[in-house]
Formats: structure tokens, C-alpha cells, sequence
């Protein structure tokens, strides 16, 4: 994980490096660093978020027009000022940053030992740094040194190194670790992710693996291993930067829970017209001469984004009868598995960067299989490595618990699964108009359930104290309560499980006791009798019940505690609905309970670490 940036320019560096920090901070925050060159390096770093660097700060100022800077989520060694980076080698003559794991970092660090380099962190960064300096050493040009050092490194990277002997010039690199450089007047960037340059300029460069670029403050030249020059297409940021900040929201997470009606607005316009009978996905190939090649389908994805392939899965064999594998991509990639040109895999990921299912995507590709990348972040790895995108349009997510971009992958599985359908010829005209028309209510319908907010609110000042917090559902209901108890677990810190309902006395009933929340789910109508009669049997031993149900369906008041009811709606479009509530009734959890909502401990917003 961890967020770099990097300045070169005409300003004074340190501000610029710290604003940039701030945006990157959901990269990871247990401690944070610059090095800014003024007749040598100075570095500044310190344990902790970055308003612990920002008071060292005001006490040891740093000057300067070149640096760079780094906020660091803990892979090698614990969360301390000695392993915080921007890491320096013995001579502090040069000073670089690194996201990403080096996995070769004990024999090289071995290697280096013997040559006689000094290290004083535990850090996979620190043998970039002598390695670096090693070949530094052999001929005095930082670009071949760089060049020489990463061709050695296994694993991920993307790095940012400056040294004194070029006080003008910031080097970068990158392997599967996500890297862009940004083009301004008279001064450039570096920047794990966008949004920390987007203040400076639009204009950026989106570094490919295995690139090396130079910044001075009036160019940027970009060289492949060979040292051959690379030219590239300038990237031009069309969103706004107040889309990357608060509008006035006390946290990232409401404001994204609150733009969801726009953002599933967004999300179907251009994809379907009221008087056009089909779904249009540009760039996505779902013809059914192109579906005829595949025998089955793959949906591999991690976390929150693995939830939404959940209910893809479910969708496209209910809809168009076609067997859907979903796997996590960290069991995926090591589970030798069986795919070839006649598969079809669909990937998941809101940053794009996700360690593990790149490497799933890769693994699928080099096995000749067609991959799809359902998509948030334009211009990510994943998204260029894809053979079709499909992007979710969701804007920048900023918090680290998923709640907008879970609704804009779960509805991108409503376009994809309804397309397949169709090209299977499995759904009539009649169908796909009845479901068109309920996908153009969904945003009125998901911001009535957020004017409702302040139920929900009761609700978790009510529940807050729950000690253990069961979700429970059926079918598609299943597949939401996995999202509804991940919400929980991620920004409240209570211990919450998923479970499909009718397996509930299959053991876990045992747990059931005065303390214990079930939070039962009940938006599909086919299963809510069934549901019902689990939801007694837990009533029965104590157990407090939350339901979440459709309009129209009261006697769940029967047996629950408290019911929060979404609108009516097709049975395909319930689940995206029924999570809405359940990320409402975390976040307010979360705030009752006085957690770090945004930024929860032990947890970054992308993994691009396995
Ligand atoms: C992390 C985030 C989750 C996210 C998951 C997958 O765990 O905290 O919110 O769902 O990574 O991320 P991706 O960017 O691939 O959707």
C-alpha cells in the first residue's frame, strides 16, 4: 500500500508534498516522511498520521524546490519512525520512497550486507536504496543506477528517488504499484493516484510497469529498461477536485453514501434509453456470436468489490442460465484453475490496483482467457490491462469502506447480466422493459431510503452496544448480508457474520444469546416466509432482530424488534436497495461508537500488496 508524491518546481516543495500526502492518506497513515533537497537532504519523518509530521514539521522546517514524500500502511517491519520512509542511504546523499513489496529484499539486503552497506531499518524499501546507491557508485549516473537496481528487484514497486548530485531532477519508476506523473508549468509531479496532483494540473502521464521516468521542472522524459525513450499520450482528468473532497459532509463515507443516486444515474445513462430495447455497453463485446466461444464464466474479485460479484453471480445464472464461478482473487490465483479461451472472467475492483486481482487478471490472460474489468478508477492498471472495461463511473471514493462503488459495481452486474440474458435470448422484450424501468427508478428509490436516514441512525444509537451482530438472508439476501456484515466489522470493529439463514442451526444458533444482533434480511419475496421462521427461531433464544423488508410486507413486525423497510421493487434490483440501509446502520454504529470512520484502523482503501 502507502501514497507517494513528489514535487520538482520554482515553489517551496514541502507544502506541496504535504497537500498531496493528505489526499493519499487513505493509501495508509501509521507514519509519514519527506525529504526535501536545499544544499543537501533534509528529512523529516515521524510515526503516526500525518498531523504527527505536520507539528515536526513546524518544529523542523524543511526548505526546498525538490522532494519527495510518503504515508506508509505497515508491510515490513512495525509502524516506526526508523521503518517510516522517505529512507536515505548511509552518506544521506540520497533519499527515496516506495510503495509496493520487494520480495527478493533478503537476498539482495544479504548481498549488500557483504559489500559492506549499512542498513538500520527492516524494511524491503531500504535494500531499493543501497542497491541503488551500489550501482551508483560504479559510474555516477542516478538514471542507470535506478535503471540497473530495478531490473533486480522482484515483486512491486513504484519508487521515487532524488539525490543530491542532481539537486534539479526527481526520478520515478513502477512495477504493479500504481504511479502517475503530473505536467505543469515550470514544475511536475509525482503521485500514487491522482487526486493528489489534481490541484496543480489535469494533464498527467499514467507510468506503465517497468517505466522509468526523469522530472525536471520543465520536462519529463520516460525510458523503458533499455533506456530507450517511451512516448506517451498525455492522460487529460476530466473530473473535478471537489469531487475528491468533503462538500461539507463530516466524513468521506456519508458524502459518498449520499451521491449514490447520482452516481446510478450515471452509471445507466448511455448503457440504457427508455425507447431503446437492449443494453448498450460500449467497448464490452457481449454479442452472442462473442458468448458462444465461452462455457463458463469466472467472476474474481477481493473484499466489498468480490461481494458485488456475488450477487453477478447469482443474476447471470438466474437470468440467462449459465454457470458463474466467483472466487476471491487471492484463493483464485493459487488454485490452478481451470481456464482457457473458452472462459470468460469478469474482474472487480474499485481502484484497479488490487494486488491480487491483477494478478488473477494476468494469470487469465496468459491462459488465453477473455477478461472484462468492471472498473472504478480510469486509467488504473487493471483497467488498461483488460481486454474490455466496463467503468463504474462512481467518482473518486475517498473512504476506506466501499459504499458507492459497491452500488455502482453491483448495478454494473445488473447491465452485464441483463445483457447476456438477452443475447441468450432468455429474457423477452417485456422482461428487459420491466427491468429497465425499475433500473430508472432506482435512484429516486435509493434516495427515499436516504432521506430516512435518521431511522437508521436511531436504530444504531439503539444497537451500538451489540456485542456479536449476525446477518442473515436467503438467495440474494445471502449475498447482501456478506456486504451488510463486512460494513460493520471494517468502520465499527464489531464482530460480525454472514450467514444463509436455513444453515443457521447448523452450529452458529449456539452463539445466539441476550447480547447478540440479527440483522435479518428480507427484500427478496420469495424467500421472506422462510426467512421469517429463521429469524424466530433466534428470537426465541434472546437474540435482538433488526429486519430490513419491502414495503408491503408488515408481519415481519411480528417477530422483529425494529423493521426499516426499502421500496418495492423487482427481485433483481432488491439487493442493491437492501445494502443502502445496512451502510447507513454502519456508518452510524461506527459514529456512536467514536471510530475513525473514514480511515479505520489496520485497514488501507488499496491493496496493492497480496
Ligand atoms: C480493500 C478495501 C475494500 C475493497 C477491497 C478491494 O480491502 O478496503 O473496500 O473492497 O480492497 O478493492 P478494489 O479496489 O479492488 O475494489
Amino acid at each position: 500500500m502507502c501514497g507517494i508524491v513528489g514535487y520538482v518546481g520554482e515553489k517551496q516543495a514541502t507544502p506541496i508534498l504535504m497537500d498531496g500526502l493528505k489526499s493519499l492518506e487513505y493509501r495508509g497513515y501509521d507514519s509519514a516522511g519527506v525529504a526535501v533537497y536545499d544544499n543537501g537532504l533534509n528529512l523529516v519523518k515521524t510515526k503516526g498520521r500525518l498531523v504527527e509530521l505536520e507539528k515536526r514539521l513546524e518544529e523542523f522546517p524543511v526548505t526546498g524546490i525538490v522532494g519527495i514524500g510518503h504515508t506508509r500502511w505497515a508491510t515490513h517491519g512495525e509502524p516506526s519512525e526508523i521503518n517510516s520512509h522517505p529512507h536515505m542511504n548511509e552518506e544521506s546523499s540520497m533519499a527515496v520512497v516506495h510503495n509496493g513489496i520487494i520480495e527478493n529484499y533478503m537476498e539482495i539486503r544479504d548481498d549488500l550486507l557483504a559489500k559492506g552497506h549499512v542498513f538500520v531499518s527492516e524494511t524491503d524499501t531500504e535494500v531499493a536504496v543501497h542497491l541503488i546507491e551500489h550501482y551508483y557508485n560504479q559510474n555516477q549516473d542516478l538514471l542507470d543506477a535506478v535503471i540497473l537496481a530495478i531490473k533486480e528487484l522482484k515483486g512491486s514497486y513504484a519508487l521515487g528517488v532524488i539525490h543530491e548530485d542532481y539537486p534539479n531532477q526527481l526520478i520515478a519508476a513502477r512495477k504493479d504499484s500504481p504511479l502517475v506523473l503530473g505536467l505543469g508549468e515550470g514544475e511536475n509531479f509525482i503521485a500514487s493516484d491522482i487526486p493528489a496532483i489534481l490541484k496543480y494540473t489535469r494533464n498527467v502521464y499514467l507510468l506503465d510497469d517497468e517505466e522509468v521516468a526523469v522530472l525536471t521542472k520543465d520536462s519529463i522524459t520516460i525510458y523503458d529498461l533499455y533506456r530507450d525513450v517511451v512516448t506517451k499520450d498525455i492522460f487529460k482528468v476530466t473530473w473535478d477536485v471537489a469531487a475528491a473532497e468533503k462538500d461539507g459532509y463530516e466524513h468521506f463515507m456519508m458524502k459518498e453514501i449520499m451521491e449514490q443516486p447520482k452516481v446510478i444515474k450515471d452509471m445507466l445513462a448511455s448503457r440504457i434509453y427508455d425507447d431503446v430495447d437492449e443494453v448498450r455497453l460500449d467497448n464490452v463485446d457481449l454479442s452472442k456470436e462473442k458468448l458462444s466461444q465461452y462455457s463458463k464464466i469466472y467472476i474474481v474479485a477481493c473484499g466489498t468489490a468480490y461481494y458485488s460479484g456475488l450477487v453477478g453471480k447469482s443474476l447471470i445464472e438466474r437470468l440467462a442460465r449459465i454457470p458463474v464461478i466467483t472466487e476471491v482473487a487471492s484463493e483464485f490465483r493459487y488454485s490452478d484453475p481451470i481456464i482457457d479461451k473458452n472462459t470468460l472472467m469478469i474482474v472487480i475492483s474499485q481502484s484497479g490496483e488490487t494486488a491480487d486481482t491483477l494478478a488473477a487478471l494476468r494469470l487469465a490472460q496468459a491462459a488465453g482467457t477473455h477478461v472484462i474489468g468492471v472498473v472504478n478508477a480510469v486509467g488504473s492498471t487493471i483497467a488498461r490491462e483488460a481486454d474490455d472495461v466496463l467503468y463504474t463511473l462512481a467518482g473518486p471514493e475517498i473512504a476506506v469502506a466501499s459504499t458507492k462503488a459497491y452500488s455502482a459495481q453491483v448495478c454494473a452486474m445488473y447491465l452485464i447480466a441483463t445483457k447476456i440474458a438477452m443475447a441468450y435470448d432468455k429474457i423477452s422484450i417485456e422482461e428487459f422493459r420491466i427491468i429497465r424501468n425499475e433500473l430508472f427508478m432506482l435512484p429516486s428509490k435509493i434516495k427515499s431510503i436516504l432521506d430516512k436516514k435518521d431511522q437508521l441512525k436511531a436504530l444504531a444509537e439503539k444497537y451500538a452496544d451489540s456485542k456479536n451482530v449476525f446477518y442473515i438472508g436467503r438467495g440474494l439476501d445471502f449475498a447482501v448480508s456478506m456486504e451488510g456484515a463486512l460494513k460493520i466489522k471494517e468502520i465499527a470493529y464489531l464482530h460480525a457474520e454472514p450467514y444463509a439463514a436455513g444453515e443457521l442451526k447448523h452450529g452458529p444458533i449456539a452463539l445466539i444469546e441476550k447480547s447478540t444482533l440479527l440483522v435479518g434480511l428480507l427484500a427478496q419475496e420469495e424467500f421472506y416466509d422462510k426467512t421469517i421462521s429463521n429469524i424466530k427461531e433466534v428470537k426465541a433464544r434472546g437474540a435482538k432482530v433488526l429486519a430490513i423488508a419491502m414495503e408491503g410486507k408488515n408481519s415481519v413486525e411480528k417477530v422483529a424488534d425494529d423493521v426499516f423497510y426499502i421500496p418495492r421493487t423487482h427481485w433483481m434490483i432488491a439487493p442493491l436497495l437492501a445494502n443502502i440501509p445496512q451502510q447507513l446502520f454502519a456508518y452510524y454504529i461506527a459514529c456512536a461508537l467514536g471510530r475513525d470512520v473514514d480511515k479505520p484502523r489496520n485497514l488501507a482503501k488499496s491493496v496493492t500488496v497480496e
